[in-house]
């Protein structure tokens, strides 16, 4: 198929400017600005796209508004598991309600949710309400969709192709802070683990181009970007598929010696495809973050087969060992699923042992959740009450381990990039470590943005009290 890019891009931003007009039109009618409201669920990846709707958003005339009252709502969905998905259909009847009042209102629906057909098909005959409904893949589409809406005034739904590779990138975005970014540098995933969704919903894995990324950076770094997040399912397989390959190392060697990016930070790794460069690239790096999110998932060999995830409890806790050894302050954070069909005892208590064994800083706990299209979903599953108690078990675990790691920093003095005042208190500021932890210390509006020295008085568990040096 010819399809080219930059036309595509001409063609959205005139659909932009269009659907201007149209705004315009009836904020003179309505005698008010039109509003919109972006509600974000899942990861990163998810809060990234949710930017660049709110630039879309922005571009076609209609101003942020905090409450989902607004003229323009839109949900951008998870599924990868049970309670994100239920979560949405349990949102709508309040947004229905909103719509009765306000005629005008625009509902639009997008995100992983929306890659799934049944879920279309149940909003199709039972919210018909809905106005606008796309994938993860049709994002850059998004202005001419709501033209069409506009101009059609029925539900208008867009899944034209999956390919990850047709995405377009030139497009506006508004950032949630000035100084830190998330940055795509893949997109899709072709791992399927025998548990996930995600690659049913994202599609194949696809690369970008290291010097469009580059190049966006660079214009970020122009823009008053510090921070970057280096945004992926599986960041260390980037670059295996381009026409001139590039290691996830390589990219990060190029990343830093871009002049005003002072932080670095990536997600998610693969323990199957971490490699000894990136390990060296880290440890002598001046701005990648004492941060490594390394999903484990189980701690059985025998789950870890099931799971599809290419490594076993052994390499898994070496690997997590030389990590340790080359970068001794460095933080690691888990993800992990209780609960998988067919968990034993035993399988559980090699979980507990890895644990122990390599303390993390953090980890994120999760209960199996069947999805419907997946391989395990079709497995026998481990019965609730047994669940429940392994998870009390294990999330007693992880949090006693982080709370032994954080104390273990306090009286130290460290860098602390500022993002807001506190929310509970306005006479202080929140930031965060390299090491991703959160600190909460006396200041005022002048530091966020700015990378200041902190002395961490008081640990308090999950975050620290601290003080301007
Ligand atoms: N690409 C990342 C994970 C993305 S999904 C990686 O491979 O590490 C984030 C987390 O959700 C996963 O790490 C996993 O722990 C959890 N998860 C995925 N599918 C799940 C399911 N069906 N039930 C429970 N947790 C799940
Ligand atoms: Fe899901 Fe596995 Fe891909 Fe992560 S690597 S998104 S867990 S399939
Ligand atoms: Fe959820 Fe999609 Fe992310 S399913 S976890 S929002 S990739």
């Amino acid at each position: 198929m010819n399809y080219n890019k930059e036309n595509e891009a001409k063609l959205q931003k005139s659909y932009m400017q269009e659907v201007r007009n149209l705004v315009e039109d009836t904020s003179k009618r309505l005698g008010r600005k039109l509003t919109y409201h972006v509600t974000t669920f899942g990861c990163q990846m998810n809060a990234h796209d949710s930017e660049k709707l709110k630039g879309i958003l922005d571009e076609m005339g209609y101003m942020e508004k905090e409450g989902e009252d607004a003229d323009f709502v839109i949900y951008n969905t998870c599924t990868v598991r049970e309670n994100a998905n239920l979560k949405v259909y349990g949102r709508l009847g309040r947004l229905h309600s909103y719509k009765k009042k306000n005629p005008d209102m625009i509902i639009g629906l997008c995100g992983c949710m929306m890659e799934e057909k049944d879920v279309v098909e149940k909003i199709k005959s039972s919210y018909g309400f809905v106005d606008i409904i796309f994938g993860t893949h049709n994002l850059f589409q998004f202005a001419g969709l709501t033209l069409k809406r506009l101009q059609e005034n029925r539900m208008i739904i867009g899944f034209e192709d999956d390919d990850n590779s047709k995405i377009i990138e030139d497009l506006p975005s508004i950032r949630k802070y000035s100084f830190k970014s998330g940055v795509n540098i893949m997109y899709g995933c072709n791992n399927f683990c025998s548990y996930c969704i995600v690659p049913y919903v994202r599609g194949r894995e696809f690369s970008r181009e290291a010097d469009d990324i580059i190049g966006e950076i660079k214009k970020l770094s122009r823009d008053g970007v510090k921070e970057i997040m280096l945004l992926g399912q599986n960041v260390n397989s980037y670059g295996k598929t381009l026409d001139n390959p590039v290691s996830f190392a390589e990219l990060l060697r190029r990343v830093e010696e871009i002049d005003g990016i002072e932080r670095i930070r990536f997600m998610t790794s693969h323990p199957k495809d971490l490699s000894d460069e990136l390990i060296d690239v880290m440890a002598s790096s001046k701005k990648i973050c004492r941060h490594l999110h390394l999903p484990v998932q189980s701690g059985s060999s025998a789950l870890l087969k099931k799971m599809n995830r290419h490594y076993t409890k052994e390499s898994y806790l070496a690997l997590a060992e030389k990590i340790k050894e080359r970068i001794p302050d460095i933080a690691l954070t888990t993800d992990i699923i209780v609960g998988f069909p067919g968990e034993t005892d035993a399988d559980f208590e090699d979980t507990l042992d890895v644990v122990g064994k390599v303390r993390y800083d953090s980890a994120f706990t999760f209960i199996y959740s069947k999805r419907t299209g997946t391989p395990a979903a079709g497995w026998e599953s481990v019965p609730e009450d047994v669940v429940k108690n392994r998870f009390d078990r294990l999330l007693e675990k992880v949090q006693t381990i982080a709370a032994e790691k954080a104390m273990a920093l306090e009286g130290r003095t460290m860098d602390v990039l500022v993002e807001s005042i506190n929310e509970h208190d306005n006479s202080l500021v929140t930031g965060r470590l390299s090491n991703n932890s959160t600190v909460h210390f006396g200041g005022d509006e002048s530091l966020i943005g700015r990378i200041v020295p902190v002395v961490l008085k008081e640990c308090k568990g999950f975050y620290y009290i601290g003080e301007k040096e």
